[in-house]
């Protein structure tokens, strides 16, 4: 190559070096600052909560009726099984804008798509066909995928574990009048902390509220966790394969739909094998 043309070569490809450092850095910082307004919102919520059983309505129900009530399976998981947290569950407040964009891409799809009735739906209780719970599916949108997300590291925050992997998206699923909830512990081989966040209800009455029943780990009698309105939390965390949780009152109005997101730590199934011994996930 000719001494001429080897100078602008060589500062055309001085140029392109500078220019892929610069992007390169400036991607890397805009995801660095994406990052921590990620942690911020995750504080400020966490915070928010202020821990303990803030929130959670005390019942007259004994731990030992709510017991009673599991099947064998789920009472094993929930007495073998290793618990993260002091009381297992925790009200959250969750970002407007993450739960608002989920609300509006589920609402447009269920407008496009009616939603498909879910007769096998296990632990649900419902009286006739046409009150069989309904499923949107909404898994994988980007809404769903940005609260998946937060939900991943504010869940690992709250239990103590430095890593969770995402096992599964369940919903939105629309409960309808009269229905109830069995009580029971999730499915033991992939749902070890979760989120039950509330979407949306229709037809409220009077008695608009449908309390989910839960027994945090340390307590003697059953709580209420009741998601949803302006102010209030719309999302509970819970340990779901040990903090056994249904819905014992029949739902009063048209319609509650919710969308439950489940978490795992890496390497749990050896874990969990262990401890349940040869028994089987249901
Ligand atoms: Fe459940």
């Amino acid at each position: 190559m000719a001494a001429g043309k080897i100078l602008p070569t060589f500062f055309l490809a001085l140029f392109l070096s500078f220019l892929a450092v610069l992007v390169t850095f400036a991607i890397r910082a805009q995801t660095l600052c994406r990052r921590s307004i990620l942690v911020q919102d995750i504080e400020q919520s966490l915070s928010d909560a202020k821990g303990g059983l803030s929130g959670l309505w005390p019942t007259s129900t004994k731990r030992s009726d709510f017991l009673a009530l599991l099947s064998d399976t789920h009472l094993q998981q929930a007495r073998r099984l290793p618990r993260f947290t002091k009381h297992g569950c925790l009200l959250v407040k969750l970002p407007r804008e993450l739960k608002s964009a989920l609300i509006d891409d589920y609402r447009k799809r269920r407008w496009q798509t009616p939603a498909s009735p879910e007769p096998e739906a296990a632990l649900v209780e419902f009286s006739s066909e046409d009150q069989a719970p309904l499923l949107t599916w909404v898994a994988g949108s980007a809404p769903e995928r940005k609260l998946r997300g937060w939900l991943r590291v504010a869940l690992a925050r709250w239990s103590g574990l430095s890593e969770l992997e995402h096992t599964a998206t369940y919903g939105v699923r629309t409960y309808r009048k009269g229905s109830k909830l069995t009580p029971h512990t999730d499915r033991f081989m992939t749902h070890v902390v979760s989120a039950i966040v509330h979407i949306e209800r229709t037809g409220l009455g009077a008695e608009g509220d449908w309390p989910l029943h839960v027994l945090p780990h340390d307590a003697p009698f059953v709580f209420e966790a009741r998601l949803g309105g302006e102010q209030g939390p719309d999302c509970l965390f819970y340990e779901s394969c040990t903090v056994p949780h249904g819905r014992l009152t029949a739902l009063q109005d048209e319609e509650y739909s919710n969308i439950f997101f489940h978490y795992m730590p890496p390497g749990w199934g050896k874990q969990a094998r262990d401890r349940m011994g040869e028994e089987t996930s249901q």
